[in-house]
């Protein structure tokens, strides 16, 4: 396999799995499609940009005669589709947007792949259609034992493991899909009209299913990343609700590396899913933002906790999201690499680091000098 398109390469977690194909493989051509949204970001990929096995073509996945027409130029052989409208706030606000890029989007691209692969003597050999998606489609979990024990408590994953968790239930492979938000539902309708692609007509297909990622170049929009901006500049730390809602978080460079695993690896029209067994309560993630900020920038310890301003629940809000990736690890040895305190520590300090990234992209800078250079084209 060669010529690989990877979209949404200029967001948060394209950004890391362009990165790691480009260096990993040079033997591969590395084909970043983005449309550069304001989630879009080339600054995100400066220490690769000049490598001769990585090309950058600004598309929307929407236009489909165009997707034909990169399928053919570069002769692909392998897509990786990360591209998609990515903020379940925003979702809310604008589902249109979340239907056409994620489900009209999705759909364009397999419709593309599926004439140009078609046309090839050796049609789907050796070809791959692998779609990233969300552990949001599976709806919301409890926070329930049946003895009545507080939450967290030590539970065990299919794959015999002990670790912390705030209820018995895991979304597994098998899980019914059930979202809820715009958001959810864009992904979910995506995600079926990609396994349809395979049962219909044979189209070799992966679907992954991810919990919440944070890491470096995560658009500020994010829990982490905006609280980190905000601490930094003494601005309110809005808690929606009353941050009792749980997520599973990922370091975005064990992502990246699942995900390769699985492009390689994985069993064709399958499904994994990806977690990292590390549930947090959102109000203790809080708190550890912001001892972490707070010491890396010399404040007194717990001066940023009179930030924490409650608001108003996110409509719809999800209670817990807990993934279990035993098959993941049982079937390619993947496992995350980091422990949290260490993926966080790593997080905040890059984001202090990047203050000029965060700038740019809170300030729109770098969506107008975009437009410019494009224009017209
Ligand atoms: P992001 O919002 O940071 O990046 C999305 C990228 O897609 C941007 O570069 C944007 O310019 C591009 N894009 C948007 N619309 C496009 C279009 N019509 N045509 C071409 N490009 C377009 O998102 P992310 O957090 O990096 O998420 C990437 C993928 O991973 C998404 O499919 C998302 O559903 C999935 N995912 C994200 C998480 C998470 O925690 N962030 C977890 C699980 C799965
Ligand atoms: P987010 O980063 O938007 O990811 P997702 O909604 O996809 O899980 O939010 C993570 C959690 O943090 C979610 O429970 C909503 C909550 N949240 C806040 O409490 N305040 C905020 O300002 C944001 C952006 C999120």
């Amino acid at each position: 396999m060669k010529n690989i398109l990877i979209t949404g390469g200029a967001g948060f977690i394209g950004s890391h799995v362009v990165r790691l194909f480009v260096n990993k493989y040079p033997d591969y051509r590395i084909v970043n499609l983005d449309k550069l949204t304001y989630a879009g970001n080339l600054n995100n990929l400066k220490d690769i940009e000049n490598k001769p096995n990585y090309a950058f073509v600004r598309a929307d996945v929407c236009d489909y005669e165009r997707m034909g027409e990169i399928m053919r130029e570069y002769r692909i052989d392998g897509i990786i589709h990360l591209a998609a409208e990515s903020h379940v706030d925003r979702s809310i606000k604008d589902p249109f947007t979340f239907a056409r890029t994620n489900v009209m989007g999705t759909l364009s691209l397999l419709q593309a792949a599926k004439l140009y692969w078609e046309s090839l003597p050796e049609r789907y050999e050796g070809k791959r259609f692998y779609h990233i998606s969300t552990d949001e489609v599976y709806g919301a979990l409890e926070m329930t034992h049946p003895e009545g024990i507080e939450p967290p408590f030590t539970t065990t994953a299919s794959s015999g493991e002990h670790h912390l968790a705030y209820g018995r239930e895991f979304f597994y492979e098998t899980t019914k899909y059930d979202p809820h938000s715009p958001y959810s539902a864009s992904k979910a309708a995506s995600d079926h009209f990609v396994r349809a692609f395979h049962d219909t007509y044979g189209m070799p297909t992966i679907v992954t299913n991810c919990s919440n990622n944070y890491g470096p170049y995560q658009f500020p929009e994010k829990l982490i990343p905006l609280f980190i901006n905000n601490i930094r500049h003494g601005k309110p730390l809005p808690v929606y609700g009353r941050g009792e809602n749980v997520r599973d978080w990922l370091y975005v460079v064990d992502h990246a590396r699942a995900i390769d695993a699985i492009f390689h690896n994985g069993r064709i029209a399958d499904t994994y899913n990806i977690g990292g067994f590390n549930e947090w309560k959102n109000i203790d993630l809080i708190r550890v933002i912001v001892r972490t900020v707070d010491r890396l920038l010399g404040n007194p310890e717990g001066e940023s906790e009179k930030l924490i301003t409650y608001v108003t629940d996110r409509a719809g809000h999800d209670l817990r999201y807990a993934i279990d990736s035993s098959k993941l690890k049982e079937e390619l040895g993947w496992e995350p690499s980091l422990q949290f305190e260490e993926g966080i520590e790593k997080t905040v300090r890059w984001y202090l680091d990047n203050q000029e990234w965060l700038d740019n992209v809170t300030s729109g800078e770098y969506e107008k000098y975009y437009e410019k250079m494009y224009a017209g084209r």
